[in-house]
């Protein structure tokens, strides 16, 4: 993507809906956008704040006309927020300085087309349940082959949405805990440091020794666009497994690319990176399917690999039809049900809010013969009668 003369890498982040890009010197970029040497840059003057749930930035915002050089075809004059200060955001060994949010905002009905060298296969879609996030609906989850028999509303609890701007699968708390019981139970190692699934640890092996072979894979089953039907996307262990640092001469340390969250299931970066996925909003569906770019992704730089294998092992599979008889008709909680519940409880709250502050404004405007006054004439307690007896 162009900037005017300027060239930079964006990331499209499908969980977020701003277009931003460095707007001052950062250490850890090699270039940003001088908004002052673009004559075609108009100021808005608006002063954003972005909050992410890893990271922060805050900038202003202005026009500029942008090209792009694959996708679409012209030039757009688009907001662009300019980030002045960031915390978190740009981190060590990125190769992107800015940010394409592409939830449903107007920018991203430019973007689209399928490019079919950059997947193989069937393509399958998934409808979109609501239209914020890209939200989906999952039927079912299996570690190693095996159902994890959970309802299938915890997959969706409370909402489970794709997310290219989301690093790791996230997973609900509870099927979080059921994912790592399952691995663990299937996987052939003993013994795991326990910060590892919580992600404080890595655990590491010698290099020449590949852990993959140790870990089962993970399927996610789909809503088919015929609701009678789904389809599942699998990752192996290498997608999840992730090789992070070298340690010494020969050990090779990885990180559990999995993570818990309180609020959603994410299929972030973590799965994505096995598939092509095509976000297809005019007929409110997500699309997936083999990438033919994953193993590129993951493997040496300089060293191309044609076939989506790492090590001569694919990385995901994508599998279907199958029957959605064994789950229920629909596993996405529907809020207009827990609607009305938080009206009557905030309705109860504010009532009994109500009821103490009366209850206070009466004790206040009560008549002063309920107080103690303590003067000479009206004395209250013994002691001081006392006092005053003595005087006599
Ligand atoms: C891009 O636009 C030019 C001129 O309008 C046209 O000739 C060309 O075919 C377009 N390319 C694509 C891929 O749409
Ligand atoms: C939906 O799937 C069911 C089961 O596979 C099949 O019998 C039915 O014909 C399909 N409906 C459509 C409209 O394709």
């Amino acid at each position: 993507m162009s900037i005017f003369f300027l060239q930079l890498n964006i990331l499209v982040d499908t969980g977020s809906s701003n277009f931003a890009v460095a707007g001052a010197p950062n250490a850890e970029l090699t270039t940003y956008f001088d908004s002052e040497k673009s004559s075609t840059y108009m100021p808005l003057g608006i002063e954003v704040s972005v909050k992410y749930t890893q990271g922060s930035w805050i900038g202003t915002l202005g026009t500029d006309i942008i090209t792009m050089p694959k996708g679409i075809n012209g030039t757009y004059t688009i907001n662009i927020a300019t980030i002045s200060q960031s915390d978190n955001f740009f981190l060590k060994g990125i190769k992107w300085q800015g940010i394409l949010g592409l939830a449903y905002d107007a920018l991203a009905k430019i973007l689209g087309g399928i490019e079919p060298s950059l997947y193989k296969g069937e393509i399958w879609y998934t409808p979109i349940q609501r239209e914020w996030y890209y939200q989906v609906e999952i039927l079912k989850l299996e570690v190693g082959g095996q159902n994890l028999n959970l309802d299938c509303k915890e997959y969706n609890s409370d909402k489970a949405i794709v997310d290219s701007g989301t690093t790791l699968l996230r997973l609900p708390e509870k099927v979080f805990s059921a994912v790592v019981e399952a691995i663990i139970q299937s996987s052939l190692i003993q013994e795991f440091p326990s910060g590892f699934w919580s992600g404080t640890q890595l655990a590491c092996w010698v290099k020449t020794e590949k852990p993959w072979t140790f870990f089962p894979e993970i399927s996610i089953y789909l809503r088919d666009e015929n609701v009678s039907r789904s389809f599942r996307i699998t990752i192996l262990p290498q997608l999840y497994i992730q090789p992070v640092l070298e340690y010494g001469q020969n050990l090779a340390c990885y990180r559990f690319g999995i993570s818990s969250s309180n609020n959603a299931l994410v299929i972030g970066a973590t799965v994505m990176e096995g598939f092509y996925v095509i976000f297809d909003r005019a007929q409110k569906r997500v699309g997936f399917a083999l990438s033919t770019c994953a193993a590129i992704l993951l493997s040496k730089p300089g060293k191309k690999l044609k076939k989506l294998e790492i090590d001569g092992s694919p990385v995901s599979e994508i599998k279907g039809p199958f029957t959605t008889a064994d789950v229920a008709s629909t596993c996405v909680s529907t809020i207009s049900l827990h609607e009305p519940l938080l009206w009557i409880v905030s309705y109860t709250l504010m009532s009994f809010c109500g009821l103490v502050l009366l209850v206070l404004v009466i004790l206040l405007l009560l008549p002063p013969r309920c107080r103690h006054h303590y003067t000479d004439n009206d004395i209250v307690n013994d002691e001081s009668s006392l006092v005053r007896h003595r005087w006599k």
